[in-house]
């Protein structure tokens, strides 16, 4: 009990120090990574609210959308300073996004997804950074999916991190690149998996990384489809909307990670 209630104190005085050097000017990601505070590998976003803060404003969607789409790009610019983080997931739009909002609503994230890929390249490659796509390609227009698989080929052989944008993404698309590989190994070798050993190296060869880390802005406390990747990962869910978040409150998102006590199952 003691070790915890000073777990939260350290906590709550770091985050407090944070605000107020923030305010003072200082750039609060880099005091992050400077902390020494323990930061996810691979940290997955589901960027939520752009709706809402848009209806809070008077505004049409396309403007919550626009201004969610540049709070992404400037985390990707934030990231880049915490270098423990090597994989980032945005998930833009699942499948059920596609086939559930309107037919305008979806074409404008489609425009928005091409430019936000046209303004995101060159900062990748700069830093030499891989993209990948995640998700099914096929059903987005021919301009986008000619986008992305350009970016994917340009930066194809770059070491740095792994941005993945995930368009017409869930987790069931996993699941099934898990089955596939188990049958094609079944055909290829015979053999049908039966350990936790199996089931890794299955999500290792279907390219199916777990996250450590999955923050969902605008404090919905769910994962609405995001499937294996999540199974191992901590959560947090800050309250503030997409479009309202600012390198703040990233940097205290991702702190709340570092002060997890996280036992995998034993005893500390
Ligand atoms: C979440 O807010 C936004 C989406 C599910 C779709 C669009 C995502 C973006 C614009 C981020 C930028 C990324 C790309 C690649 C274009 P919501 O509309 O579900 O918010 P609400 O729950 O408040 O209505």
């Amino acid at each position: 009990m003691a070790v915890e209630l000073t777990n939260i104190n350290e906590k709550a005085e770091f985050q407090e120090s944070l605000r107020k050097k923030s305010m003072s000017g200082e750039d609060p990601i880099v005091l992050l990574a400077r902390s020494g505070l323990s930061m996810p590998s691979h940290v997955a976003i589901i960027p939520d609210g752009n709706g809402r803060w848009a209806k809070k404003n008077g505004l049409p969607i396309l403007e919550g959308h626009n201004k969610g789409a540049k709070v992404l790009e400037n985390l990707l610019d934030d990231l880049e300073n915490i270098p423990d983080i090597k994989l980032i997931t945005l998930w833009a739009l699942s499948v059920d996004n596609l086939v559930k909002r309107s037919e305008i609503e979806v074409s404008n994230i489609m425009s928005l997804a091409e430019s936000m890929i046209d303004r995101l390249l060159p900062s990748i490659k700069a830093r030499g950074n891989k993209f990948l796509h995640i998700g099914d390609v096929t059903k987005l227009p021919k301009s986008l999916q000619e986008k992305l698989i350009n970016a994917q080929d340009e930066t194809s052989q770059n070491k740095g991190k792994t941005i993945r944008i995930g368009i017409n993404y869930q987790g069931f698309q996993e699941d099934v690149a898990l089955v596939n590989a188990a049958i094609e190994q079944f055909s290829t070798f015979g053999r049908r998996p039966s350990s936790r050993a199996d089931i890794e190296d299955l999500k290792r060869i279907s390219q199916t990384p777990h996250a450590d880390f999955v923050i969902r802005t605008s404090g919905e406390q769910r994962f609405s489809g995001f499937g294996a990747i999540a199974e191992q990962a901590e959560f947090y869910a800050p309250s503030t909307l997409l479009p309202d978040m600012t390198s703040l409150d990233w940097a205290l998102a991702l702190s709340e990670y570092g002060f997890r006590d996280m036992r995998f199952g034993g005893r500390k």
